[in-house]
């Protein structure tokens, strides 16, 4: 489907979302429209209040008894449970736990041990560079003359799956332009060449519904302080198909993945299930603020975010290209929302300053380098009369040059 040209009306868009209400469950300050939630997810508020309770109360009143009383112990799967109905998974399949990095590092590992005889990863140049500096690690670390061979565009993928490739690892959308892949046809042809699959869902889980069991994909990892919300370094989650646990071992052997940790066995014994995946004690404060921020998505019709996130970038899009040309922005997302995310984005000069003047009248996106300006439509807290209005704000910091200034050049350690 290629995006309609006729033009929405903000105010009536509004008063017809069918997701308005969550607005009000969101804390968001005054005065900002927030466009960076593909990077960090707004606060839910329920999330300020249950983190405080469990400071005072579990922590602080019950101490090591709330392990049981309150069940931290099993946050990793609980919390893995909410995250599996978003992303089309199977039960006990999810697992939230560690760095979208380090997931990375347990599944790649996994999938490279189950599909020994081969030797190529393959992957996209322009996929996000953790995973590629991981694949990269993996494979020096296992020794045995892996590589990472990076395509250069997606078009490329499918001619590059052979007999050699044992996995096949990429970001379902694209950081960088949101590009969307299409998983399960690259599933299955990978799956054709006796290929494993391995998604990253970062920028996927919480702004599209994803079927990862109709895919069949074998592994995926994502974020969870993205479009879920769980609060900055927020726990990360990862998936193994059903049909591959318990079928070999993680390498991040540690006790929460033993299959009886409070035996205290001196020897690893690997759970035979989702749980291998976990590794050390969960982080339990931030487990509770992700516990919390996913309990808001209980409810949440995906297939009325996923056409709100449609309808948000279109508008987005039909009311910048009104000027983009002329003042010097090119836009790199798809046009058509069947191969884009949740973001929209444009490559133009001066960028860095571009978004720090945008960032000074409020109005919040990010800076990707080289070149591209990043604007995150996140359909639970967003409304189009603020689409409409980042538009004009960022036409008129253009037209005025608002950008050129010393003080929006300065590069932070955080673009
Ligand atoms: C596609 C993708 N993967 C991974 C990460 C980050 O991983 P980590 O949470 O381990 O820093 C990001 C961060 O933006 C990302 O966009």
């Amino acid at each position: 489907m290629v995006s309609t040209t006729i033009k929405i009306d903000a105010t009536q868009a509004d008063l017809s979302d069918p997701l308005r209400a969550y607005r009000d469950r969101f804390e968001l300050p005054e005065g900002v429209i927030y466009l960076d939630g593909n990077s960090l997810g707004a606060l839910p508020k329920s999330v300020r209040q249950r983190v405080a309770k469990t400071i005072a109360e579990e922590w602080g009143e019950q101490l090591i008894r709330s392990w049981n009383t309150a069940d931290w112990v099993h946050l990793p799967q609980r919390v893995g449970e909410k995250i599996a109905r978003l992303i089309g998974a199977e039960e006990r399949t999810v697992v939230a736990a560690d760095s979208t990095s380090i997931n990375l590092f347990k599944v790649l590992s996994a999938a490279l041990d189950l599909n020994q005889q081969r030797r190529k990863i393959v992957s996209e140049r322009d996929n996000f560079p953790t995973d590629l500096y991981i694949a990269e690690g993996v494979a020096k670390q296992i020794g045995k003359g892996h590589r990472l061979v990076l395509a250069d565009t997606p078009k490329d993928l499918p001619d590059m799956l052979d007999e050699d490739v044992a996995v096949l690892m990429l970001t379902h959308v694209n950081y960088r332009n949101g590009y969307r892949h299409d998983m399960a046809a690259l599933t299955r042809a990978a799956h054709d060449k006796g290929i494993l699959v391995i998604w990253d869902l970062a920028h996927t889980a919480g702004a599209m519904p994803v079927d990862l069991a109709g895919a069949q994909a074998d592994f995926a990892i994502g974020c969870g302080y993205k479009y879920l919300n769980g609060g900055p370094g927020a726990p990360a989650f990862l998936y193994v198909n059903p049909r591959h646990q318990g079928g070999f071992r993680q390498p991040l052997s540690g006790w929460f993945g033993h299959r009886a940790p409070f035996d205290f066995d001196a020897a690893y014994s690997p759970s035979s299930s989702i749980e291998q995946y976990l590794c050390g004690t969960p982080p339990v404060l931030a487990m509770v603020a992700m516990d919390e921020a996913m309990s808001l998505w209980v409810d949440v019709d995906m297939e009325a975010v996923r056409a709100k996130s449609i309808g948000l970038c279109d508008f987005f899009i039909q009311e910048v290209g009104e000027f983009a040309e002329e003042l010097g922005l090119t836009l790199v997302t798809p046009r058509d929302p069947g191969l884009r995310g949740s973001q929209v984005s444009y490559s133009c000069d001066n960028g860095y300053a571009i978004m720090q003047a945008l960032i000074a009248r409020g109005v919040i996106g990010d800076f990707r380098a080289p070149d591209i300006i990043r604007f995150g439509m996140t359909p639970l807290y967003l409304s189009f009369a603020e689409v409409a209005q980042a538009a004009a704000i960022l036409k008129d910091i253009l037209v005025t040059r608002a950008w050129d200034q010393p003080e929006y050049k300065v590069r932070g350690a955080v673009t």
